[in-house]
């Protein structure tokens, strides 16, 4: 494969080639190494909250129906039916005990067996009981606190050793609350006329909020008391494996716990007393941690966790090289005020959707480098340099976590051809 990067730390040299973006063989081979080998987010376990609660979604081109059965476990299963392939459950999500299938009536139980057949007779006796006719489960599926992943490979590391370094940054999100947090309701849904890389890029990417996102900072700050007195400063964080964060501290609120001055006296009341509980079950350092410092991290190859004003969820993938669909979730802490919920699903919608002041602009953005890369010629290389000459601590603005995660991009790819 001749889309190889190329990385030279000494020459303060990281550059990844265009072709990564555009190429149909490319796109081919990251389904193949990527998509088919790492494991993948699937969802939440608040999604699920009872035995017989099911939801449907696409995980790499693939449906799934991620349910619980009557004992409350958890099954990942794909969702076609092993007569004739059509998708067994076309619902979103809702809750059943079993499920049929709309084409003949093949019923199947919770955990993907075969229940019952309309026209048994015409069938041999043992058929209901062949494993060829019963619902295939995803070859593994499992969990880090309430996310769950899957893995359409059966061979390869387990979650904990995929994820890291990255696993403890996830628990730090579930510890927010004390009685557990769940997604706060609907999906936000959208598409990008855009390679899939862009977006991962653009997650973590600290350098372009002050040029991209310049409106959304003009109206923060003409948004009486929605900013604090702190500076927007710190760093990225290599988690290995392709995963990455940028920490930082930063003038906007948290509803957990960062007030700012447009809560008011009542709501710095209720802050304080967030936090002080935080303290108290976390110890001070991982308090502070979690209250005041922001979090954008990427987990390699799609999973986006924003740990912001408010927390967004996000997963992507692509449909062609130049395509991709993006699948987002709110999260809070179940035992959150109305009112601080209300600021959190303010931001969700304000800063992060898809008709909010951050997404589109990051989408026309997006949309413009894919467009760019039409020019072809010599213009073969993305520069992802920033950062490498810098001595001393790395800042927020760094494009240290776009460089860890393009190198296991780069692994995965070549490994696969040596
Ligand atoms: S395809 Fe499902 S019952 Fe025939
Ligand atoms: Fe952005």
């Amino acid at each position: 494969m001749d889309a190889r990067i190329i990385s030279e730390p000494s020459q303060n040299k990281f550059l990844v080639p265009r072709k990564a973006f555009t190429d149909q063989a490319v796109f081919e081979r990251e389904y193949a190494e990527i998509f088919n080998k790492c494991w993948l987010y699937l969802g939440h376990a608040s999604e699920l909250p009872e035995p017989g609660s099911f939801l449907t979604r696409k995980v790499a081109r693939r449906p799934i129906l991620f349910n619980r059965d009557r004992h409350g476990e958890f099954h990942a299963l794909f969702n076609a039916c092993p007569h004739r392939g059509a998708m067994v459950c076309r619902e979103r999500h809702g809750k059943s005990p079993a499920f049929m299938c709309m084409y003949h009536g093949w019923t199947f139980g919770s955990d993907g067996h075969l229940m019952t057949l309309p026209g048994a007779a015409g069938y041999p006796k043992d058929f209901k009981t062949d494993p060829q006719k019963q619902m295939v489960h995803v070859p593994r599926l499992d969990r880090i606190g309430d996310f769950f992943f899957l893995n359409f490979s059966h061979d390869g590391e387990d979650l904990a050793t995929y994820l890291a370094d990255a696993g403890d940054y996830l628990n730090l999100v579930s510890e927010h609350s004390e009685s557990g947090m769940a997604v706060t309701g609907g999906t936000q849904e959208y598409a990008i006329r855009g390679n899939w890389k862009l977006l991962a890029e653009n997650s973590v990417d600290g350098y372009h909020a002050a040029c991209t996102h310049s409106t959304y900072l003009e109206y923060l700050k003409n948004a009486n008391g929605a900013l604090g007195a702190t500076p927007l400063e710190g760093g990225g964080i290599d988690l290995n494996n392709g995963h990455a964060v940028i920490e930082y501290s930063a003038p906007w609120g948290r509803p957990v716990a960062s007030w700012v001055p447009l809560w008011g006296e009542e709501g710095k009341t209720e802050i304080d007393g967030i936090y002080g509980k935080l303290q108290k079950r976390l110890g001070e350092k991982r308090a502070d941690r979690l209250a005041h410092k922001n979090r954008n991290m990427i987990i390699f190859p799609n999973l986006v966790v924003n740990d912001i004003m408010a927390i967004t969820v996000r997963t992507f993938f692509p449909t062609a090289p130049d395509y991709l669909e993006v699948n987002a979730w709110s999260l809070a802490p179940v035992e959150e005020s109305d009112w601080l919920r209300k600021y959190r699903l303010f931001n969700f919608t304000e800063f992060l959707g898809p008709g909010g002041f951050a997404t589109p602009d990051d989408v026309e953005a997006i949309e413009k480098c894919q467009q760019g890369y039409a020019v072809g010629g010599d213009a073969k290389y993305n520069d992802i340099s920033k950062g490498l000459a810098r001595e001393g601590e790395p800042s927020f603005d760094d494009e240290m976590q776009m460089r860890a995660f393009w190198t296991e991009w780069d692994r995965r790819l070549s490994a696969a051809e040596d």
